[in-house]
């Protein structure tokens, strides 16, 4: 006989949807509960991750129609399936040697996404009983891939902090003889650009840490590019080859839908990897690859990139970056109210701390400008901020009037702002 209770509800008395219900409150009592939201079109775009602001741009759209329009061969919309079955194309391949060869890698695998990447990557590449050293913020979808992956162990290290990688690689080197003998491979997981930060991790130092400490070369790192794509580096081919340590790192990862206005994501590594990839990544393996409208927007991308097309927009945003820092440095802050600016300064991502980030956020909305509060578990409790993104097309007076927007809240008595806005 099924009883009331039984239908739909759980042991604790609740039905499933109530418990969803719960959660929700639980999530709006601590300020936390996630919305969608749509900001008006004529809204100024200081959020987006749409750093050279070529999603709209006239040479990319451009050369993108010309390229669905004038491909030679016919080439269907739909990939058809997955990329072991019937969703590679020749185009697909050509498309991952053009970028391998931009970004000076042996070979390259295209993912969905990059979630589907770090994934893929994380959960198939170490091995059984194999290490895992990862930066304290890196995203979530690393994290998603640590979860499933195989490694005996992972350990967090302090946010782009050399210092705290080489005690927590050295402590591990002290307690289990294979790290030390080479026969465990340690796997570096960091970021170059980090989203919510938009600091650029000393890549260097880590790598330094890693060659004294593990010398006989049981060290790999994992670097995700995602924010420096298009953005940073020679033609935005990222910080790893700023800095020409490409041969030093076992895998990188580039994605596409921040600054190259497209979607999806390259893995960059070896050739044996990359067929290991395809063997054993199963969000690589069990999903529909890309269609032809995603390959030719990132062939698009990459065509502008390594024609130099992009290097202006990259200079824009520097400008850009330098006039906002300024500004921000010009904004006159009572005692009263908790606001600090953090800023890594080449970044094109700034952090304004303060302890009421919706109500910043809702106030630069009205406003006119599009920024969005930060609040946790997306970042550590008590990091809550509103992130501001600049774009190649945003102006210095945009800037400025969000510098002025953001005194006028500042102006406002603390006391009085829950009540005004
Ligand atoms: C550092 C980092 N890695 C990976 C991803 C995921 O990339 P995608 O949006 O292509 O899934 C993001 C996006 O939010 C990111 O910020």
């Amino acid at each position: 006989m099924t009883s009331q209770r039984s239908i739909g509800a759980s042991p604790t008395g609740k039905t499933l949807v109530e418990s969803f219900r719960d959660a929700l409150s639980r999530r709006e009592a601590k300020s936390a509960r996630r919305r969608l939201t749509i900001l008006p079109q004529t809204a100024v775009d200081f959020s987006s991750n749409d750093f050279l602001s070529l999603s709209t741009a006239p040479a990319y759209r451009n050369r993108y129609l010309a390229h669905v329009n004038n491909t030679p061969e016919f080439f269907p919309f739909a990939s058809g399936g997955s990329r072991l079955l019937d969703g590679n194309s020749a185009y697909a391949e050509e498309l991952e040697r053009f970028v391998a060869d931009f970004h000076e890698a042996p070979a390259a695998l295209l993912f969905n996404s990059g979630y589907d990447a770090n994934i893929g990557i994380l959960s198939s590449i170490p091995q059984p009983g194999d290490l895992i050293l990862y930066d304290e913020l890196i995203h979530a979808s690393s994290h998603e891939g640590m979860r499933l992956s195989r490694a005996g162990r992972r350990e967090m290290f302090l946010h782009s902090c050399p210092v705290s990688l080489r005690e927590v690689l050295k402590a591990q080197i002290e307690q289990d003889s294979k790290v030390k003998d080479g026969s465990r491979n340690v796997f570096v997981v960091v970021e170059s650009i980090y989203s919510m930060d938009g600091d650029v991790a000393p890549i260097k130092k880590f790598l330094d840490v890693v060659d004294e400490l593990l010398p006989l070369g049981n060290g790999y790192f994992i670097v995700d590019e995602a924010h420096a794509t298009g953005v940073c580096g020679p033609k935005g081919a990222g910080v790893v080859q700023a800095l020409g340590v490409q041969d030093r790192i076992f895998i990188r990862v580039h994605t596409f839908g921040k600054a190259l206005a497209s979607h999806g994501a390259m893995v960059l590594c070896g050739p044996e990897t990359r067929d290991y990839l395809i063997n054993y990544a199963r969000s690589l393996i069990y999903t529909t690859a890309l269609g032809f409208p995603f390959l030719a927007s990132i062939r698009t991308a990459y065509e502008l990139l390594s024609s130099g097309e992009t290097e202006s927009l990259q200079d824009r945003v520097q400008k850009l970056i330098g006039h906002l820092h300024k500004s921000l440095a010009t904004l006159q802050i009572r005692q009263s109210v908790m606001f600090e600016v953090d800023h890594f300064p080449t970044s094109p991502i700034f952090s304004l701390r303060t302890s009421q980030p919706r109500e910043l956020a809702s106030f630069c909305q009205k406003a006119g400008f599009v920024v969005r509060a930060i609040m946790p578990p997306t970042i550590p409790d008590g990091k809550e901020r509103v992130r501001v993104c600049l774009h190649a097309g945003n102006t210095e007076e945009e800037v400025e009037g969000l510098v002025e927007t953001i005194q006028s809240w500042l102006d406002i008595a603390p006391a009085q702002r829950g009540t005004k806005l």
